[in-house]
């Protein structure tokens, strides 16, 4: 038997603009999790894959590759020279809200990946369970930029851009971040896909808009490595503001980064593909429980928590 898993995760800043080769920078959020558990099942019945919060249980070889995690499984099989359909019941479970910008798709693929190479008394390495989650990855986005396959498989926070190897950032001081849901069910897909058509049609202005991101990205990792906290805040605002230009932000969006700045959040924006899913918001943490209140006042299906610790915590 073997058990692994995966956190969520969130985008700090630079989500879009990532597509187009500017940084980003994403964080895991431990406080949710993807688990996969696997245990051998009688000799010739083949690999069953039971995945509780979608409703799946069904046979290996009766799924199509376009079911991404039939296509992660096959895939991590075939690298380690295993044999196609083993004999195994491989279980998935996730407290990650889906399709709402918290990467639970990857997070049940590499989940899965390590679970994989665990029953087969194998190490992994953040890059290869990063690779191979990024395959099934593209049948969620479409034309993923890979930032998310990468920070759930690095498993803490990252300077992510395309096409080079990420670097793991430590933040200086310790942020606390509330991650509010909107519960408006919102597919990356379709804002990439506006976006990409936007850019088709104004590229000078969708350039310009994309470096203005790749410049606030710049100082956002500045802020969080020397721990500069309140200009951290400034950079979240900043980079909303841009989002918005973009058409990815919205009106139920909106009200909950207004909630949370109201309520004394240092800075607020959505996170991830936009137009619904999830807005962040850092605040100091003797202000989290007010903010928290606030977004829930102004429409938040749930409100998770998290901390991402800092270079000199304990
Ligand atoms: O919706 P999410 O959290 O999976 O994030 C998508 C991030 C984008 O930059 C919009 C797309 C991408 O592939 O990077």
């Amino acid at each position: 038997m073997a058990t692994a898993s995966a956190p969520g995760k969130i985008i700090l800043v630079g989500e879009h603009a990532v597509v187009y080769g500017r940084p980003a920078i994403a964080a895991p959020v431990w406080e949710v999790m993807a688990t996969a558990t696997i245990t051998d099942r009688m000799l010739g019945t083949g690999c069953l894959l039971v995945a509780h919060d979608i409703g799946l249980q069904q046979p290996l070889a009766t799924l199509p590759d376009s079911q991404p995690l039939a296509a992660v499984t096959r895939l991590t099989l075939a690298q380690l020279g295993l044999p196609p359909n083993p004999d195994w019941q491989i279980e998935l479970r996730s407290t990650i809200p889906i399709a709402s910008g918290l990467g639970s798709g990857a997070a049940l693929s590499a989940a899965l990946v390590r679970a994989i190479f665990a029953q087969a008394g194998r190490e992994t390495i953040p890059a290869q369970v990063s690779e191979l989650v990024y395959e099934s990855e593209r049948f969620y986005h479409g034309t993923p930029s890979g930032i998310d396959n990468t920070v759930i498989a690095y498993g803490q926070p990252v300077w992510f851009v395309k096409g080079e190897a990420p670097v793991a950032l430590t933040p200086k001081c310790s942020l606390t971040l509330l991650i509010a849901d909107s519960g408006i069910v919102a597919p990356t897909k379709e804002a990439v896909g506006d976006v990409r058509r936007g850019w088709q049609t104004d590229p000078a202005r969708y350039e310009t808009c994309f470096d203005a991101i790749a410049a606030i990205t710049h100082e956002a990792r500045q802020a969080i490595e020397v721990g500069d906290v309140a200009q951290l805040g400034c950079l979240f605002d900043a980079n909303q503001v841009l989002l918005a230009q973009l058409g990815v932000s919205s009106p139920p969006l909106e009200r909950l980064i207004h909630g949370a700045r109201a309520a004394g959040a240092l800075g607020a924006k959505l996170s991830g593909g936009g137009r619904g899913g999830n807005v962040i918001a850092l605040v100091e943490p003797e202000r989290a429980e007010p903010v928290r209140q606030a977004l829930l006042a102004v429409g938040a299906k749930q409100v998770i928590r998290t901390r991402l610790p800092g270079a000199y915590d304990d």
